[in-house]
């Protein structure tokens, strides 16, 4: 069984957030299943040829009703998956970022959709390597299954060829695009019936969920949630219309990559059985790089994450500076994105100077640190697809603080002080910044007054397998049920 995996960010060569960190691990976990997945991605012109041994492969075109673009296919294997880029200019090759704003993406992923298909015309007819499945992801390649639905009446070689769509984060959507459309020869998306009644022939995420054989979403949470407007971003309605297609199937984290055991980002390497003592190094050490009093009994917070709406920091500012102000505890964030976001949280490590530290900017070994050296991880999301964080925080031993929604609600089980024994993390419910405070409130009196509950926690936390192991065997059976392979 042969999968193409395509994508706008894989880890370790792009990754603005969890979907570099999935496509960047899940093809890894299917080859040990038996799958020869293979990733293709943008060759943005940041990614150093040098460092990750990218070599040459073959050259292609693409032709659209404006030309021909010229194409160029590079590939490496990481860790033993193939990984292909493609360069094509002016899209890719020479941009110092990934995304670069609609009036760029657009006409950027559109290409990067059309060249997809081409890729594989190419292989095939030099290699004879063909996918059986192609397993598009998020709104920039929403556009290949419905080429890829084209191909299958067009061409023999693309008859048997089944498409996944996984929705990573429905509120980014590709809006608007049908301009573009016209512009690059791509006719058609009226055949779908669905998408002309609901109005969604010109957004790209909808093109891909209606087109695909099958949608998955990243939590079996988030595959209920968005099939009612509050999460549905206006595609609610679409997304009810797929029910008998639609599969949640929750992210694993590559837990070699990412292993308190050996990580070099750490100052004292740690396990689910020598924690107690062996995790505190790295808090002192996170203490001592942020400036901040060295001191082992006080409970730190941290915070990793993309500063947008999404992650409910307006929820979280205010019972921040009411904690740091009422108890004695610290604070360690890392984050970047929205300036007002930034400055909110900026403004608290200010106010807070011996409490609190707020990094802007994007940092991996930073990350690390923080998952490693914090005692609580605080993930307040208004809504959460999957949410790769809380699980590096869990497998470090950093209890997550999450709201009860998407996949934070199927990894976070909840502590409860009444009975012995149970919970990962303190999960609340409401967006209300009243029940962040509340809730930061109790897991920092669990900290103080019942240390024992809580190294049991952080034992269950750090020995819950997040691996890839059952949820690629999810996805397998779905390449199965779609392709000719089956
Ligand atoms: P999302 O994809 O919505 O941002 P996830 O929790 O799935 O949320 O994934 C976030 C990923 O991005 C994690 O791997 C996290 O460590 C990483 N990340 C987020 N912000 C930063 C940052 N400022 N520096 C380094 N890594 C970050
Ligand atoms: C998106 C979501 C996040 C999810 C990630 C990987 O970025 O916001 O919740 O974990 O995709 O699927």
């Amino acid at each position: 069984m042969n999968v193409l995996f395509t994508s706008a960010e894989v880890d370790p060569f792009a990754k603005i957030g969890g979907l570099a960190d999935v496509v960047g691990s899940l093809p890894k976990a299917l080859r040990q299943q038996g799958i020869d997945a293979r990733v293709l991605m943008p060759d943005y012109g940041f990614i150093d040829k040098e460092r990750w041994g990218v070599r040459h492969v073959l050259n292609f075109e693409v032709h659209r009703r404006t030309g021909v673009t010229h194409c160029e296919l590079f590939m490496t294997e990481f860790d033993s998956v193939p990984i292909y880029f493609l360069r094509a200019h002016p899209y890719f090759g020479f941009e110092p970022v990934v995304y670069q704003g609609w009036e760029m993406d657009v006409p950027r992923f559109t290409l990067f959709s059309q060249a997809a298909l081409a890729v594989c015309d190419a292989l095939f007819a030099q290699q004879g390597w063909m996918p059986d499945v192609i397993h598009a992801n998020d709104w920039h390649t929403g556009l290949v299954p419905f080429l890829v639905n084209r191909a299958k009446y067009e061409q023999a070689h693309w008859s048997g060829v089944g498409t996944v769509f996984t929705i990573h984060n429905l509120a980014y959507q590709g809006e608007y695009v049908g301009g573009w459309m016209w512009e690059y020869g791509i006719p058609g998306r009226d055949d779908h019936p669905e998408l002309v009644r609901l109005g969604k022939t010109d957004n790209l995420m909808a093109v891909g969920i209606g087109y695909a054989n099958v949608v998955t979403t990243v939590s079996p949470r988030y595959a209920i949630e968005i099939q009612y407007p509050y999460q549905g971003y206006g595609l609610d309605q679409l997304m009810r219309t797929r029910v008998m297609s639609l599969v949640g199937i929750l992210n694993g984290i590559d837990a070699e990559r990412w292993n308190p055991d050996t990580d070099p980002q750490l100052v004292s390497h740690f396990n689910a059985d020598n924690f107690m003592t062996a995790r505190l190094p790295n808090k002192r050490q996170l203490q001592q790089d942020a400036g901040l009093p060295i001191r082992d009994d006080v409970p730190l917070i941290g915070l990793v994450s993309r500063l947008v709406a999404q992650k409910g920091m307006d929820l979280a500012v205010g019972p921040l500076r009411q904690i740091l102000s009422e108890s004695d505890v610290q604070f360690v964030a890392l984050g970047a994105g929205e300036y007002s976001i930034e400055n909110a949280l900026f403004q608290i490590s200010e106010d807070f100077r011996d409490k609190a530290r707020v990094y802007l900017g994007y940092s991996a070994a930073q990350a690390q640190r923080i998952y490693g050296g914090s005692d609580l991880f605080l993930m307040p999301s208004r809504y959460e697809p999957c949410g790769t964080s809380q699980m590096f925080a869990m497998r470090y031993g950093s209890l997550p603080l999450v709201r009860e929604t998407g996949g934070l609600a199927d990894t976070v089980s909840n502590y409860d002080n009444a009975a012995a024994d149970t919970g990962t993390g303190f999960v609340f419910e409401w967006e209300t910044p009243d029940a962040v405070l509340g809730t930061l409130r109790w897991a920092l009196d669990t900290y103080r007054h019942s240390p024992y509950a809580w190294r049991r926690m952080q034992e269950r936390a750090m020995r819950t397998d997040f691996s890839w192991t059952k949820s690629a065997g999810e996805y397998i059976t779905l390449y199965r049920q779609i392709s000719k392979k089956g």
